[in-house]
């Protein structure tokens, strides 16, 4: 993944949260998120995926440009997959049916193709059991990998997650952080924002922390997690892995 940000502001109101950001990155697989709460990561990651719109700068995410009018970023959405903290499953559909519906509906593809796709994918992924349950049925780990499912399903050109695991119990954490990480081998390319400072430290490429307005330090894992020379983030780390072992 090349990534080119320059000068980006980002305003909700009066509230600067990302005050004339810079940042250029080239060859990374796996972005990682960091930082305090408020901080603007979901504020970024939302930028890069073509939700929200910048006030000022620019961003180059491969050979994308994001400043753009809404209609090529409605185009550019459908090639990008989306994750979220609450998995965002269609209630009235069955596991299959919400892993199908985009294939038909956004990416017009024929029915009997698309349930053969999805049917695949929840194969590859152990989840085939779960085919026709609705997400009522299923798990908060079971619902987030059948949403990861659905966003791989589109073959998106990269993977964008908010906190895939923070609305789950802790004991489904790790089913789906391993599917994530699965995803990372095969070599699909993520922007992840996480508070599993363990699985950033295994999983990530290249660290953003994400605080004061802008990113307040980045590096490679090493550099975050090991090496440990930015004392700002080394308080936020503090105060995270407190009480891990
Ligand atoms: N749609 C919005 N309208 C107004 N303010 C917003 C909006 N979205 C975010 N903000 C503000 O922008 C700032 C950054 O929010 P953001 O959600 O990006 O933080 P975050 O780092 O993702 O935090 P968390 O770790 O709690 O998810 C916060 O001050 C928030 O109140
Ligand atoms: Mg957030």
């Amino acid at each position: 993944m090349r990534l080119e940000i320059a000068n980006l502001t980002k305003r909700f109101g009066d509230n600067v949260v990302l005050d004339s950001v810079n940042l250029t990155l080239d060859g990374i697989n796996s972005l990682v998120l960091i930082g305090p709460s408020g901080g603007g990561k979901t504020t970024l990651l939302r930028i890069l995926a073509g939700l929200e719109h910048m006030n000022d700068g620019n961003i180059i995410i491969n050979s994308h440009c994001l400043n753009c009018p809404e209609q090529e970023l409605l185009e550019y959405r459908r090639h990008i997959g989306m994750v979220y903290q609450a998995y965002n499953l269609f209630p009235h559909l069955t596991a299959l049916q919400n892993i199908v519906l985009p294939l038909t509906q956004v990416h017009g593809m024929e029915k009997r193709a698309a349930e053969e796709h999805a049917c695949s994918l929840l194969e590859r992924f152990h989840l085939a059991e779960h085919a026709h349950k609705h997400p009522a049925a299923l798990s908060g780990g079971q619902q987030q990998r059948i949403a990861i499912c659905r966003a791989v399903a589109i073959k998106p050109e990269y993977l964008l997650l908010d906190e895939p695991t923070s609305a789950l119990d802790p004991e489904y954490t790790s089913e789906v952080l391993d599917l994530i990480e699965e995803l990372h081998e095969e070599g699909m390319e993520l922007v992840l924002v996480t508070h599993e400072m363990g699985f950033a430290h295994n999983a990530a490429d290249y660290v953003l922390f994400i605080a004061d307005g802008g990113i307040a330090a980045h590096g490679t894992p090493k550099d975050i997690f090991e090496t440990r020379e930015n004392p700002r983030v080394n308080r936020f780390l503090d105060k995270v892995l407190k009480y891990t072992s």
